[in-house]
């Protein structure tokens, strides 16, 4: 199979995007390193759904905003399985709360979870990557919001426009060493993170008629896009981000 042999680290890997990238990873035969803060048994449970495929795991709890933690995640993707050669950067939250009434606290912890956690997850694994040689990938999980306005959601815009630029910065200097950084920016995908869209049917009709193709994506939809970005038949793409938005951002100014 195409990941045969490569060992991914996924970030927030136990829900939503995370967790559909884990399993499109694994479906082309890589070995995971599932990283992740809350909910142990969901963690289990798809380990054993990643051993059904045929593919060796491990669970890794680390809270990506701490850097010590993230030393700890790569270091033991590299005891277990020897080395990392895709890093997936996907844990994020939101507050949804504007730039008039963002506190320090809810700045600080979105910032770190979004952002910090990705610039030196890039430099951790790229340090790796460039010490067991072979290049590598580095995909960030952005948005929409890396570029994209969205009112009332002020950190979590800070924190993707971060993103946009650590992916575009980091993918020129680490080109040279094989290492390919490549942003992957969902529209609105059916998760937990987006749970009171969800559950407002009214919320639901206007976010679904506002998206050209009608609707939200499943978090399948964005895992073949990572897996894609990890084969080699992605072997040319650098420092850019690709949208899977269903043409939102083409379509919707200001929504
Ligand atoms: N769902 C969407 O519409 C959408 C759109 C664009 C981008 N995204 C991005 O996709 C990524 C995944 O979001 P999702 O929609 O799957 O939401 P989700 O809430 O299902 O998943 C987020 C994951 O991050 C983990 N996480 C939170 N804090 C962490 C920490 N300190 N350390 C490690 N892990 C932590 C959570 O436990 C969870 O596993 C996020 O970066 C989000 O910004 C989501």
């Amino acid at each position: 199979m195409e990941l045969t042999g490569k060992v991914a680290v996924v970030t927030g890997g136990n829900s939503g995007i995370g967790k559909a990238i884990v399993l499109a990873l694994a479906a082309k035969g890589a070995t995971i390193v599932i990283d992740w803060v809350a909910d142990e048994q969901a963690t289990e449970a798809l380990e054993d759904q990643v051993r059904a495929l045929g593919d060796q795991v491990i669970g890794v709890e680390a809270d990506v905003s701490k850097v010590t933690d993230l030393e700890r995640l790569v270091a033991s993707a590299v005891t277990a399985f020897g080395r990392v050669d895709v890093m997936v950067n996907n844990a994020g939250i939101e507050t949804r709360t504007s730039v008039l009434d963002t506190t320090e606290a809810q700045y600080d912890r979105v910032l770190a979870i979004n952002l910090k956690s990705a610039f030196f997850g890039t430099q951790l694994a790229a340090r790796q990557m460039i010490a067991q040689g072979g290049g590598g990938r580095i995909i960030n999980v952005t948005s929409v919001h890396e570029d994209w306005p969205m009112p009332g959601n002020t950190a979590y815009c800070v924190s993707k426009g971060g993103m946009r630029m650590l992916t575009r910065t980091a993918g020129v200097e680490l080109a040279a060493h094989g290492i390919l950084v490549v942003g992957v920016g969902p529209g609105a995908v059916a998760t937990p993170i987006n749970a009171s869209t969800l559950g407002d049917p009214a919320a639901l009709a206007k976010l679904n008629a506002a998206i050209p193709l009608g609707r939200m994506a499943q978090p399948e939809e964005i895992g073949s896009v990572v897996a894609f970005l990890a084969s080699d038949a992605a072997s040319y793409l650098a420092a850019t981000t690709i949208f899977a938005d269903g043409g939102l951002m083409q379509s919707s100014p200001g929504l």
